[in-house]
């Protein structure tokens, strides 16, 4: 049985991994925060001490590296500690400790100043009126990064890291640039959310098939197959075969 280390594996995205691959996986967590359900096992600790990234990884075939300041606009030394400094002793742990695959959570805000411009600035604000969602250019994974926020420049530092680590120790680096995850799991609450919205169902379709493929430095988007998505999902149909069931449409 694989054992799989996932950081901030006490919150939303991580209770929602944890629940679904506890049945094949042997799931741990490292987390400042208990986890909400008691059988989920956890290492209270630090991503920021390298000790306890150390630590908890030990034996584990894959990181999933979920745990960030998760906030859009937190301040520099918040994403820095939380983001950055943490990032690196992911992959510092992970090649000290043998780790084959780092899963990282990254974001759509690592390329969110293209929602400055059209047709995507329309969709974001629900003005349809004139675009045919099936002629949308969709933003791919070999566009240059555009952060929108020191959150989303913590997220492309992450990806580059990454690489880094890829390319120099083969560690397979599997970025996921997310969406928008809900705790209730509907696209409902905000308009944009119509074209971002990850169901839960979405999400671990997604993190399951990064995690049973050989991959390499990949870099997927993780979105349902929303109407109006404007971000492209072939990359990861293509190498791990992703086909999200949930659009965000039937829910309007
Ligand atoms: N939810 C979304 O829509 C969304 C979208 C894009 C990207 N992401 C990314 O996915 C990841 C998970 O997001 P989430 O929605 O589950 O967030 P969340 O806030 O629910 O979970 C983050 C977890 O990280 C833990 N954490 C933070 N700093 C830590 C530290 N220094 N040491 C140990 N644990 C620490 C927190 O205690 C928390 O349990 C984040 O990296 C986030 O940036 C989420």
């Amino acid at each position: 049985m694989k054992k799989i280390l996932i950081t901030g594996g006490s919150g939303l995205i991580g209770t929602i991994l944890n629940n679904h691959l506890m049945v094949n996986y042997e799931v741990h967590n490292l987390d400042i925060n208990k986890p909400k359900n008691k059988d989920h096992n956890i290492f209270i600790g630090n991503m920021n001490k390298y000790q306890d990234v150390l630590e908890s990884s030990k034996d584990a075939n894959i990181i999933i590296h979920l745990g960030a300041a998760v906030q859009m606009d937190s301040d520099w030394k918040l994403v820095f500690n939380n983001n950055i400094e943490s990032t690196k002793n992911v992959y510092e742990a992970a090649k000290n400790n043998n780790v084959k695959k780092v899963i990282f959570a990254s974001s759509n805000h690592a390329v969110g100043l293209f929602e400055n411009d059209s047709p995507y600035k329309e969709i974001v604000r629900g003005e349809y009126r004139d675009l045919d969602p099936n002629k949308i250019k969709k933003i791919d994974e070999n566009v240059p990064v555009r952060p929108d926020s020191f959150y989303g420049v913590s997220k492309a530092f992450g990806e580059a890291i990454g690489r880094y680590y890829y390319e120099t120790y083969k560690i397979q680096s599997i970025n996921l640039r997310i969406g928008t995850v809900q705790k209730i799991d509907s696209p409902k609450s905000s308009i944009r959310h119509y074209a971002t919205w990850l169901s839960h169902k979405d999400i671990a379709q997604l993190v399951e098939k990064s995690i049973i493929h050989d991959l390499e430095f990949e870099i997927f988007y993780g979105v349902s197959n929303n109407k109006w998505r404007f971000w492209d999902i072939k990359n990861s149909y293509n190498k791990i075969s992703y086909e999200p069931v949930e659009n965000a449409e039937n829910y309007r």
